[in-house]
Order: structure tokens, then C-alpha cells, then sequence
């Protein structure tokens, strides 16, 4: 069993460990998420891409989401935010670049004003958030997106909580596509995530019919903000989720402090 374990603030002795994969969750709305002192923080690429927000609440919390992965980054990898090398893979998955590549895995997802960022020293993983809202075509999504099994097991919620376990059922099944980087390209109704499980932890089934077989990773549901759902796909040999706000003071504090290694 993967325990997930919810604290309250980062311990400032945090380090990211081997066995447990840290997820921290981002207010993007807040005051310090916003600051316009945090688009320093970006790349070249990221500053293109919040460049052509036209929505100025969208460009905000573009900016906000990426300065705050970079300073997650940056504190895992004991490296100035500002010079954490970002790449993408050719499926288009976000990647640690250079030197740093496999140094560890990250995985970023955004809803509304709510971003998550995921971390492991093991391997990839996936993260996912969504804001729990009414879907008017929901049956339609639900029968390109869920197998037979996934869609009972919404129908069998009550119709109060029939919209949480659709984004329930959805975040788990993006955190896994997101995690091999597939994403929506992937065969969505050949993979299973578990609709049965009586703990938040879910195995994946790859395959039709007697053909499934298990992957090698595991999705687990996360509690982190109420009206969001979120989920993880953690690596095998992942022990433990540790879950934190993110607070950039608790992370700024040890560059002002002049902790930061500038390589
Ligand atoms: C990956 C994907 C499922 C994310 O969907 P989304 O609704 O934007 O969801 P999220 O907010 O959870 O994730 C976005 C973040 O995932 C990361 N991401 C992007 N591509 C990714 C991939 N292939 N695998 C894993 N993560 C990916 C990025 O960090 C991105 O953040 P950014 O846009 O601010 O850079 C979707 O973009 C996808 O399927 N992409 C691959 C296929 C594709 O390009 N399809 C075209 C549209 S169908």
C-alpha cells in the first residue's frame, strides 16, 4: 500500500527521498503566485507561451503554475529556479533536460486557479486536476473515455456525487496517460484503472478482455483542494505521497538565504 500523507507546510529540511513522491498544490489566484516578479523565473519558451494568453486572469495563472514548478525544481534540485533546464520529450511531455535529465521526474497539471505539481526520484509519474463541475455532454465524453467498468461504477454513485466520480474516474485515468505521455492520443478505452478498489490506490489494466495485464504503475486518488478532484500516478517502488501547499516564501526563503547552488 502507497500511504499518502497530507502536511499542513513544507518541513524546511524537505528533500525529495527515493521513496516517496511529493506533490505540492499551487493557489494560482493568491497574491504571491501572482506576483509579476515571477515571469522572471520563466524561460524563453515559457515567456512566448504566456505571451499569447489574451485573457490577462489566463496569462497570470500561466505564469504563476511555472514559476512554481520551477521553484519546486529548484529546491529538489538545490538549483536557482531560473536556470532549472526544461525540455520536452517528443510526445510532448515536460522533461528535466541536459545534465539534469533523469536527475528526477516532475509533472504539472492546472485547473481553474489550482495547479499541482508531482514529483519522484524513482521514475515518471502523472498528475492530474480538475475542477468538479456539471459536464452537459458528460455521457457522450464518458463513453469515449471509460470502459464498461468505469462508466458502472459512476452510474452507481448518487446523483450528488455522480459529478465527483466522473472527475474522480478522469483524473485518475489522465494522471496515467499523462505519466507515460500518451495523453488523449492514448487508446483510452483499452486502459482500466481500477473502478473496484476499496482503498484510493487503483491498479491500470492495459488490454481487452482476457488480454489485460498490469502496468507498472500505480493511480492513486488525492484530497487536495474541496470541489477538485486530483489524481497520481506514482512509479513502481513508490512507498509513500507526501502532499504540501506550495508557499514560494517557504522556497524563496533559502534563495534569499543564499542556499541555492549555482550551477
Ligand atoms: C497531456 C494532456 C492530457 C494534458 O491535458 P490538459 O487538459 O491540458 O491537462 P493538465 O492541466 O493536467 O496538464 C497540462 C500540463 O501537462 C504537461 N504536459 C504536456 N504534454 C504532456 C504529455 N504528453 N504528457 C504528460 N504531461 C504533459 C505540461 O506541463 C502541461 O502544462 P502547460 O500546458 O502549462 O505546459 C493533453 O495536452 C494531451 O493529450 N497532450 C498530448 C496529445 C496532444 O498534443 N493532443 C492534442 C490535443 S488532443
Amino acid at each position: 500500500m502507497i500511504a499518502v500523507q497530507y502536511s499542513a507546510a513544507l518541513p524546511a529540511d524537505w528533500q525529495l527521498r527515493p521513496e516517496a513522491a511529493a506533490v505540492f498544490t499551487i493557489e494560482l489566484d493568491g497574491d504571491a503566485a501572482s506576483s509579476p516578479s515571477e515571469r522572471d523565473l520563466l524561460d524563453e519558451g515559457e515567456r512566448v507561451r504566456a505571451a499569447r494568453f489574451q485573457i490577462p486572469l489566463l496569462q497570470r495563472r500561466y505564469i504563476a503554475a511555472h514559476a512554481a514548478l520551477r521553484r519546486v525544481l529548484a529546491r529538489a534540485l538545490s538549483l536557482a529556479p531560473e536556470r532549472v533546464p526544461i525540455g520536452v520529450r517528443s510526445d510532448g511531455k515536460p522533461t528535466l533536460a541536459g545534465e539534469l535529465a533523469g536527475a528526477l521526474w516532475f509533472n504539472l497539471s492546472h485547473s481553474a486557479g489550482v495547479a499541482v505539481v508531482a514529483l519522484s526520484a524513482i521514475g515518471e509519474l502523472g498528475v492530474d486536476v480538475e475542477e468538479i463541475h456539471r459536464l452537459p455532454d458528460a455521457d457522450d465524453v464518458a463513453e469515449r473515455v471509460f470502459t464498461a467498468g468505469e462508466r458502472a461504477a459512476i452510474e452507481r454513485a448518487s446523483s450528488t456525487r455522480c459529478d465527483r466520480a466522473f472527475f474522480a474516474a478522469w483524473t485518475r485515468k489522465e494522471a496515467y496517460i499523462k505519466a507515460t505521455g500518451e495523453g488523449l492520443r492514448a487508446p483510452l478505452l483499452d486502459i482500466q484503472i481500477d473502478p473496484e478498489s476499496s482503498s484510493d490506490e487503483r491498479a491500470v489494466l492495459h488490454g481487452r478482455g482476457a488480454s489485460t495485464s498490469e502496468v507498472g504503475w500505480r493511480v492513486l486518488d488525492l484530497e487536495l483542494v474541496p470541489g477538485f478532484a486530483a489524481a497520481l500516478a506514482a512509479p513502481r517502488g513508490t512507498a509513500a505521497v507526501e502532499c504540501y501547499p506550495y508557499a514560494a516564501a517557504d522556497l524563496r526563503s533559502r534563495a534569499e538565504s543564499g542556499a541555492w547552488c549555482s550551477r
